[in-house]
């Protein structure tokens, strides 16, 4: 990687992005919100009528990070803060608003990887003092679980609900009391999920991230091929664990040598390391929902939500629960401004204030602790 790393990183962006037009003439009646997420690798804006109503969004996905193998927490810093002007400028010029209409800002403050928190919260803080609008600190995992609730998805959730939260970073089931009132019934005690699909796939010679990879090849693949473990499957709480999996997929490849994987060998491994996971999730899902029986639907939500076989197996325990299941489209179950606007909106429409300027970006922040802690303390 020579050059700078702005040169690196420029063209390398890929934008995801939709725009759903308000056709309202008085941009102030609408008392627009302007989020910013870039805890990961994701940089992405979404501007968001007061109602919740999606003005427009979009996201930049950094994918040199494919070319290293993994997130870089450094370079994703510094194309977070490469790529937020412009794109703040045509998110705004997809909603024909200016910054001047912008009633609130809205930011990513934790948790996640430090540098990009600190660019992006930054950001919209900048804007929000600039402007002399309020700032909302929003914490990422709330986004990814209220996000079954945008009115754009019209599923019409109630509280309380289960939520299934798979991601690269993170893999938890919640209970969704209402809006700041989450119980963490139970979580990974190793890898989160989608780090699991990730490493396997590296493991198989695919590209990164891996999931999506993986789950295609799965396709050609018989998912009882070979007898994998499922972890945690069966026991009390809701728990997870992926790495006893991933070794025994790693047994099952060492005698295969150094060169590239048979095809079908590779497909069989990966339909039933899938077909593993898929089944160790109906499990853990069935358990959350006998310890939150007022459940009124389960919701999966992150990236490994767009995985069909555990898509279906969560439908599976829905059906049998009798309650709806939810899973939002995959660009919000993915990281994205959305959720982020959206949670932030959640705040205020329950009467709560905006937050004082000084809120800390922080890379650990539980659920459960309701405020983001400032600065000083
Ligand atoms: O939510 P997300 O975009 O970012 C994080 O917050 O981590 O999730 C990305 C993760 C990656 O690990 C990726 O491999 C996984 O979601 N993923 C999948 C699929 N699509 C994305 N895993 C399994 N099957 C898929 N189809
Ligand atoms: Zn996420």
């Amino acid at each position: 990687m020579d050059g700078s790393f702005s040169s690196f990183m420029r063209g390398c962006h890929d934008e995801r992005d939709s725009v759903i037009m308000h056709g309202m003439s008085d941009p102030a009646a609408l008392r627009p919100l302007l989020a910013i997420e870039t805890s990961c690798d994701d940089t992405a804006c979404a501007i968001l009528a007061y109602d919740g109503t999606i003005l427009a969004e979009g996201v930049l996905s950094q994918n040199d990070h494919a070319i290293l193998g993994g997130v870089v927490p450094e370079i994703a810093a510094r194309a977070h803060l490469d790529a937020l002007p412009a794109l703040v400028q045509s998110v705004l010029a997809k909603a024909s608003l200016t910054l001047a209409d912008i009633d609130t800002f809205a930011g990513t403050t934790g948790p996640g990887l430090i540098g990009g928190l600190i660019v992006g919260s930054s950001y919209a803080k900048g804007l929000a003092l600039a402007l002399g609008r309020p700032f909302i600190a929003v914490n990422h995992i709330e986004g990814h679980v209220l996000t079954a609730r945008l009115p754009a998805l019209d599923a019409n959730l109630q509280f309380p609900f289960l939520t299934m939260l798979v991601s690269g970073g993170h893999c938890q089931c919640i209970s969704v009391e209402k809006t700041g009132q989450y119980i963490r019934l139970g979580g990974t005690i190793d890898d989160a999920a989608g780090e699991a699909f990730d490493k396997v796939a590296k493991m198989l010679g695919l590209g990164w991230p891996g999931g999506p990879a993986l789950e295609k090849l799965a396709a050609e693949g018989r998912d009882d091929a070979f007898a994998l473990p499922r972890p945690l499957k069966g026991r009390k709480g809701c728990d997870f664990s992926f790495s006893g999996l991933k070794t025994a997929v790693s047994r099952l490849i060492e005698p295969q040598g150094s060169g590239a994987l048979p095809r079908q060998f590779a497909a069989d491994v990966a339909a039933s390391f899938q077909r593993a996971v898929a089944d160790v999730m109906a499990d853990r899902a069935e358990h959350a929902l006998a310890m939150a029986p007022h459940s009124t639907a389960l919701v999966v939500a992150g990236g490994v939500a767009a995985n069909r076989t555990l898509r279906s197996a969560l439908e599976a325990v829905a059906e049998r629960h009798d309650i709806p299941f939810i899973a939002p489209p995959l660009r919000l179950c993915t990281d994205n401004a959305v959720m982020i606007g959206w949670a932030a909106l959640e705040r205020l429409h329950a009467g709560e204030q905006p937050h004082e300027i000084d809120v800390a970006a922080r890379p650990r922040w539980p659920l459960s602790e309701r405020q983001p802690a400032t600065a000083l303390s």
